[in-house]
Parts: structure tokens; sequence; C-alpha cells
């Protein structure tokens, strides 16, 4: 087995491991088992992924059949976590039960809420299998469900006892999944290392063959980058806020397309373009560095239309996300690659301007 590299998060129940580290799940049953899990151990996954990987979870379910969930976000309701409550009763599952989530975002947040609420709560296990799940939906301990009204309305925090990141599992995803994941990685680079966003800007040929060599040191470094944040501000009061650059403007586009036309990291890197446009007219980051995370987005790939979409609704939009969260609209600004600063005046001009400065309409 290799050794792994490990990343600790602090939260209120106490610090939890992550692990990163190439063929490591393989020996994940002996993890738990030194970790001192209760040995019930009841495995939630997809049968996609099931197919894929499952063989490699075969030491942790023994002879239980793991919980499949639908595939896709659509399914992320309670309906599907009733469906998990219903398997985890008939099987008498007690709190000595530790709820395994092998899957991409939508498996970790629907296992992770049925595991928060079961009996109040049961141990989770986070084995996520996309590349956004290992960098940032399995760490933090954010759980939950969509409303028929928004999205992820329904949650609790309820952290991990380990996270165990394998690259190896990354080889089999769609290559629009990995590359919507891999825009969160630069998203951190663009937060808090321009060694990061180098990294990503030098290397993407390896990384997009999916070496272990070359994705391993990003996961390892995002998975740092947000360990160190939500270890700061696990409830999200304050400096978390910091993860959501390029998330304001990205969620505005994912709604008013009915999350169809954008994978997450997709909007989310438009959502970053249209940052760096409002930082550099503010005057606060130089374009040097715009210049450079646009190159970096384009190179990465073909993104889904933008000239079609209205910045009147986009703004709409925000402002209805924003009457959601009873707050005042904060947006996280660029100050250059490695470095942000969450501002709370940004005007609907501004905000206008920047996003037909990256390519919307009026
Ligand atoms: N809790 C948090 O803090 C947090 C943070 C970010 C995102 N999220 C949530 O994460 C979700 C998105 O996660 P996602 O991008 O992982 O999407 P996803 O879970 O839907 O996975 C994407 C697709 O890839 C497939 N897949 C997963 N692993 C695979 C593999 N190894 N090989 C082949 N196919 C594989 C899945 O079956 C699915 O079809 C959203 O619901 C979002 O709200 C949560
Ligand atoms: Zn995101």
């Amino acid at each position: 087995m290799t050794t792994p590299a490990q990343i600790p998060v602090t939260s209120r129940h106490g610090v939890y491991e992550i692990l990163v580290g190439a063929d490591i799940v393989g020996g994940l049953a002996d993890r738990l088992d030194a970790l001192g899990l209760p040995e019930r151990r009841v495995v939630v996954s997809q049968s996609r992924i099931w197919r894929l990987h499952g063989r490699l979870l075969a030491k942790v379910v023994g002879r239980r059949a793991p919980i499949l969930l639908p595939d896709g976000e659509r399914h992320k309701t309670l309906v599907t976590v009733s469906r998990i409550y219903d398997a985890l009763i008939r099987m008498a599952a007690d709190r000595a039960t530790t709820v395994v989530a092998f899957g991409g975002g939508v498996v970790g947040d629907i296992a992770g809420f049925a595991a928060a609420t079961y009996l109040r709560g049961v141990p989770l296990v986070q084995v996520p299998t996309t590349l956004l799940a290992q960098v940032d939906a399995a760490i933090g301990g954010k759980v939950g469900v969509n409303h028929a009204q928004g999205k992820n309305l329904i949650g609790a925090f309820h952290p991990p006892s380990v996270v165990v990141a394998d690259p190896l599992l990354l080889a089999t995803l769609p290559r629009r999944e990995f590359r919507s994941g891999l825009y969160e990685v630069v998203k951190y680079g663009v937060i808090a290392s321009r060694d990061l966003f180098d990294r990503v800007a030098d290397g993407l040929p390896a990384i997009f063959a999916r070496t272990p060599a070359a994705l391993n040191p990003i996961i390892v470094e995002s998975c740092r980058i947000k360990a160190d944040v939500v270890g700061r501000d696990e409830l999200e009061r304050g400096p978390r806020r910091v993860l959501n650059l390029g998330h304001t403007v990205g969620h505005a586009l994912e709604a008013i397309t009915r999350y169809r036309r954008y994978l997450h990291g997709e909007a989310v890197a438009l959502g970053m373009l249209v940052a760096a446009e409002l930082a550099v007219t503010r005057g606060v980051m130089p374009a040097a560095d715009r210049d450079r995370l646009s190159r970096l987005v384009m190179q990465m790939g073909p993104l889904p239309a933008l000239a079609d979409l209205s910045a009147a609704a986009a703004i709409e939009a925000i402002r209805l996300d924003k009457k959601m969260a009873a707050g005042r609209l904060h947006m996280v600004l660029p100050l250059g690659l490695g470095s942000v600063a969450v501002v709370g005046d940004v005007t609907d001009k501004e905000l206008t301007r920047a996003m037909r400065a990256a390519g919307l309409q009026k």
C-alpha cells in the first residue's frame, strides 16, 4: 500500500484526515478498522460507479449489498434520502453503523445528509470519485439536498470521519466532468496559490492524461487550501466565503439556463472571468493576471455558449439568490493570482459591465 498524503481538517467535532494517494481505496477496510469505525458498513453509490470500481470496496461491503442511488443532480432530493432511510431501517442499522459515500458530489451530499440525520447522526466516510468531489464536495462537512425552489436548501453540517481520495478512480470520469472539477482547482489557485495556478497552466497535457504524478500534487494542494479555509470557519460565518470565487455569477448562469447548459465547474469558470473583469476595472487586479486566467480557462477546452444570455437576467438571478440567503451581495474579487478579497459594495452597473466584457449580452 502506498503511503498517502495526509491533510488534517479541524471541525467542531475534532480533527479528521483527508488521505490522498494512488491506489489507496483498495485498503479502505483496514484503514476504517484502524480508525476504530463501527464495523457495520453500508456503502452508498451509483450503479455506474459501482460497476466500474465496486470491486475495490468488496472488503468494506462484505456480503451486504450497496445502496445504489439514481444518477443525476435531479435526484438529489429528500425522496432519495428516504430511500436510504428505508434501506437502513430494513437492515436494522443502528448507531454502530458507518455510512460510506462512494461517488461524486451528488452521492456524497445525499448519503452525507442521510448519515447526518439517521438516528440523529451516524459516522460518515467520504470516498469521492470525481475530481470535483475530491477537491471540494467531500471536504468541509456540508451535506444536503435540493428543493424544488432551489439548490442545497436542505442540509446539515456533518463532518466525515475520514476522506479517502484516490486519483486512480478518475481514470473513468468523462472528460467534461473531469474538466469541470479542474476549474475548481484553478479557483483554489486564484484564491490562495499562484504556485498551484502555474502548476495547472504548465501541466495541462499530463493532467488531462490523468497520470497520478500530475494529479496527486494538485489534488493535495487543493485539499490543503480547502481544509485550511474550512478549519478556520466551518460554519461559513466569514472566511469560508472566499471559496465562493466565481460562484455568485456562476450560480446565476446555472439558474438562468435551468441547470441544463453548464456543468457546475464550467459556470464557475465563467463566473471567475466576470469577477476578474470587475476586479481589473476597479484597479485591484493586474490586467496581466486576468489575461493569464482567461488564457488558461480557454486552453482547458470549450465552454458552453454565453453570448445569448443577458446580464440583466443574470443579475435578477443573483438578487433572488441573495434574497434566499437573506443577506447583502458578497462577491469575491481576485486581487491577482493567489489572493482574493470579499467585497460587499458591488453595484449592478459594475456587474453588468463586467458580464458584458466577459461575453454576455446587455
Ligand atoms: N458539500 C459541498 O461542500 C459541495 C461542494 C461542491 C459541490 N457540491 C455538490 O456536488 C455536486 C456535484 O458533484 P459532481 O460534480 O461530483 O457530480 P456527480 O456526483 O453528479 O458526478 C458526475 C457524474 O460522474 C459520474 N461519475 C462519478 N465518478 C465517476 C468515475 N470515477 N468514473 C466515471 N463516472 C463517474 C457520476 O455518476 C455522474 O454521472 C452538486 O450537487 C453540488 O451541489 C457539494
Ligand atoms: Zn463550486
